[in-house]
């Protein structure tokens, strides 16, 4: 019974109790378990963020070295992957295979684990971490035409995926700190953001008790939305088309305004940040050093900064509360690493990962009962049947 109001878009509504990530949208505040973005972006590496998240704390060395080693253990897929990322042509996108790959994972690994058993937890978690970074790098590596093999498991986490990602046929790869440092940067920026939309469908598919692997599938189909994830990608071929019309930025300002056209300034505005994405800030400086320390200079880069300064200007913008948001800058970085723009969306479920488990975690420890929303219903009334012959 009671009264069923409605949420288009969930703009208000929340969903769940979680002590996992804080986010004040007014003030851009971003903290994970209480730490802040910032100093974990400075101070942490991915794992241990990975650590944090999932299981709430920081983790102690010991704490740390048995988790990698645990996931290093894991770091191997069964080789009959290999046939069912064959059979994908090589312009599939990556994020469709990387989903198709996820969940491909339930066939050869326990689908559904016993959520009552620490034990049990423990493995789903580091089952997927070991394996997940294996997938992304044979989807890059397959749609490059190389060789697909297995990581180093003497180099840190990070560091293992950009060699599983870069070595060439003959073994070689050149260790390079700037890129480790800035991919464990952009990883960590991106490991949780509560309630979004991937996060909330992990949590939801997860809800009807499917396994972790088939819930995080969902959330990387959801994930690759230009509106989410899919936006990194999508604000790459903006500059780049902004680029070939001869960085004409107050042309693409205009076309954003317009409400008869479907154009929107990608990499800006958010759901809950209204002043500023913290990330966003973190990112921007980033990729002013990252792309000083290879050497890049990037016309792009100076095309983002031009159309952040008009936007942040502008009395749309201003009016609408629409600031960059973390894709805004963050394939500039990538780009400037050597990733392929339709591999941008697939590293951003890479950082996502460890939220994603954290968050089905907690929801399959808080015992949550399953996602399923009301409507108000809206089409016809009761009518008779009428047989074909006379429709
Ligand atoms: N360019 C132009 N106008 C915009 C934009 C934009 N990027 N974003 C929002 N608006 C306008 C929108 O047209 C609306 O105007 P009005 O009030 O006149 O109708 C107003 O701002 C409010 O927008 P909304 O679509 O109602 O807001 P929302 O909370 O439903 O959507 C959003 C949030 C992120 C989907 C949206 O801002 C957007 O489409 N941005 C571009 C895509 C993007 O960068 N997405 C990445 C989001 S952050 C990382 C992630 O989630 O993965």
């Amino acid at each position: 019974g009671g009264v069923i109001t409605i949420d288009p878009g969930y703009k208000n509504t929340g969903s769940c109790q979680s002590a996992v990530t804080f986010l004040d949208g007014e003030k851009g505040i971003l903290r994970y378990r209480g730490y802040s973005i910032e100093e974990l972006a400075e101070k942490a590496d991915f794992l241990e963020v990975a650590y944090l998240l999932i299981f709430g704390e920081l983790p102690t060395k010991e704490q740390n070295e048995k988790f990698h080693s645990d996931i290093k253990a894991q770091s191997i897929v069964d080789e009959d992957i290999k046939k069912i990322l064959d059979a994908f042509p090589k312009s599939a996108h990556p994020m469709g295979v990387i989903s198709s790959l996820t969940s491909a994972l339930t066939a050869f690994n326990p689908s559904s684990v016993n959520v009552d058993s620490e034990e049990e937890m423990y493995k789903s978690v580091v089952r997927i971490l070991g394996k997940f970074p294996v997938l992304v790098a044979w989807t890059l590596r397959k749609k490059q035409g190389l060789p697909l093999d297995y990581g180093d498991n003497s180099l840190g986490y990070v560091e293992n995926i950009l060699k599983m990602m870069f070595k060439k046929p003959n073994g070689d790869y050149t260790q390079s700190k700037i890129l480790v440092d800035a991919l464990d940067k952009l990883l960590i920026l991106h490991a949780d953001h509560e309630q979004n939309c991937s996060t909330s469908t992990v949590r939801i598919v997860g809800s009807s008790h499917a396994g972790l692997f088939a819930s995080i599938s969902a959330g990387i189909s959801a994930l690759w939305g230009p509106l989410h994830g899919g936006a990194n990608q999508a604000v790459l071929e903006m500059l780049e088309a902004i680029k070939e019309d001869g960085g004409d930025t107050k042309k693409y300002m205009a076309k954003a305004k317009d409400k008869n056209d479907p154009f929107r300034l990608m990499g800006f505005g958010h759901r809950v940040y209204k002043n500023f994405d913290p990330r966003a800030k973190i990112i921007k400086k980033a990729a002013d050093e990252v792309l000083g320390n290879l050497g890049i200079e990037d016309p792009i880069l100076d095309i983002a900064k031009g159309l952040e300064k008009e936007a942040l200007e502008d009395q749309y913008f201003v009016d609408r509360k629409l600031y960059p948001n973390v894709d805004f800058y963050s394939g500039i970085i990538y780009r400037g690493m050597g990733i392929s723009t339709d591999m941008f969306t697939v590293m951003f479920a890479l950082g996502r990962l460890p939220g994603w488990i954290a968050q089905w975690r907690e929801m399959r420890l808080r015992k949550e009962p399953i996602g399923r929303p009301r409507q108000i219903y809206t089409g016809e009334t009761e009518r008779a049947f009428v047989s074909i012959e006379e429709r």
